[in-house]
């Protein structure tokens, strides 16, 4: 099998970037290690940005989005038994949308299946070759046998565990990263919205978020141990602890409803440069993470491959690789922009076990200032709608 660009997993980088990639004429192939129905169902990220929603709506798969989608003005910040609105629009003029990473997946695997895309998904021993020779190959198996994709360039959109990133040379790669002693503990629940905004609460019990999917299914996460299983925790014990993270003055409760989800992620900041290396270039989680306080991952997946799929263009149109060399530097710019917010926004509202009562009281009036200060609140607001 020959392709021009063999794009290496089928989540929002690689299902994007094959969307954009056909629209500019140029031909991929998308390999996925699971099938159709899992990465159409798995529950990931909820929250899309200005720049996000433009792109999707740019290039025609954006209808269900701007249909089923909430658009959201602002979110409040809650803590101390207050809570406070930070009206995005007001401070930048954008907004942000929620509408389920899964349902963006489906819309792309759709456009992708209409204009007649390869996409093999149940791929096995995926393996790129030769990504420092003009003639780059991936092999693989499917069904039990041996394949073999000759391409002149291969995208690594296979996230943070896939098998790119390993596959790049290791002389000068430079790796930043922090854990986090946490992770969060999410929920899908059968019930209508608590309340018309996302809520990101700060307690002395730990971080919680309530977020929504629908007028029927609510997200919510909270704080919790990494290594903690969630069959630990009973649906009254979760209630209750989104009870006590949530209390506040002025009465208002957390809706609750039959829990029929339970999942808990380990946080963490990665970004591993350089994100390419001849013809084999990282895109979206392969190359860097973000905890999700942010709600920045997924958006950065889609810079990224906005960044490629112009470079890549530029080279097939006028056979220029000036763009594509620039790749890492160029996409560089936003992914620390938002490592810088992700861990900001983490630091600011999770519980730190270790954190001494002055390092309490900081992180307290750290909050009281960006609510109560118009530059802090415009900076806040600036990040999380990705307004530059
Ligand atoms: P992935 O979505 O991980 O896709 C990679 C694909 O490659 C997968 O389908 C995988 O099966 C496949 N693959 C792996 N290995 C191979 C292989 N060897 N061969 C072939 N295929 C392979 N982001 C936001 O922007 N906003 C949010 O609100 C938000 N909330 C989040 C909440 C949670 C709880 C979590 C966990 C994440 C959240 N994120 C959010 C982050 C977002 O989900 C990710 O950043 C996003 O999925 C990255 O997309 P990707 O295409 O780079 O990688
Ligand atoms: C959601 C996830 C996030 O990481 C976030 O910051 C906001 C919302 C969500 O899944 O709805």
């Amino acid at each position: 099998m020959r392709t021009q660009v063999a794009i290496i997993g089928a989540g929002p980088a690689g299902l994007l970037l094959s969307h954009l990639l056909h629209l500019q004429g140029i031909e991929s192939v998308v390999l996925e290690t699971r099938s159709r129905d899992e990465i159409e169902s798995t529950i990931r990220a909820g929250v899309l940005e200005q720049g996000t929603m433009d792109i999707l709506n740019e290039t025609g798969v954006g209808a269900r989005m701007r249909a089923e989608g909430a658009l959201h003005h602002g979110f409040e910040l809650a803590f101390d038994g207050r809570r406070h609105r930070i009206d995005l629009t007001a401070l930048t003029g954008k907004a942000i949308t929620v509408y389920a990473q899964h349902e963006v997946i489906k819309d792309l695997v759709a456009a992708r299946t209409e204009a007649g895309a390869q996409m093999l998904f149940g791929v096995r021993d995926v393996a790129v070759h030769g990504v420092e020779t003009d003639k780059p190959y991936v092999t693989f198996t499917q069904d039990g046998e041996e394949q073999r994709i000759d391409a002149d360039f291969i995208a690594g959109c296979d996230g943070f565990h896939g098998v790119t990133r390993p596959a790049m040379p290791q002389e000068g790669r430079n790796d930043y990263q922090r854990v986090y002693p946490f992770g969060w503990f999410g929920i899908l629940v059968e019930a209508p919205p608590s309340a018309p905004e996302l809520i990101y609460a700060r307690h002395e019990r730990g971080f919680a978020l309530v977020s929504t999917r629908s007028p029927t299914v609510q997200r919510m996460y909270f704080q919790c141990d990494p290594k903690d299983n969630a069959d630990n925790w009973s649906d009254d014990r979760i209630w209750a602890e989104l009870h006590a993270r949530l209390e506040n003055r002025d009465g208002w409760r957390v809706t609750e409803g039959k829990i029929f989800q339970k999942n808990i992620v380990a946080m963490r900041s990665f970004v591993s440069t350089p994100m390419q290396s001849g013809r084999l270039f990282l895109a979206g989680d392969a190359a860097h993470i973000v905890p999700p306080t942010g709600a920045k991952g997924m958006n950065l997946a889609v810079s990224d491959v906005r960044l490629l799929a112009t470079g890549l263009d530029a080279f097939y149109r006028r056979g220029s690789s000036d763009l594509l060399d620039r790749y890492t530097n160029d996409a560089l710019k936003r992914i620390w922009r938002a490592e810088y917010f992700s861990w900001w926004m983490t630091s600011m509202l999770h519980t730190f076990a270790d954190a001494s009562p002055f390092q309490r009281e900081v992180q307290r009036a750290e909050l009281e200032n960006v609510v109560n200060s118009c530059a802090l609140s415009t900076a806040l607001a600036e990040n999380y709608v990705g307004a530059f």
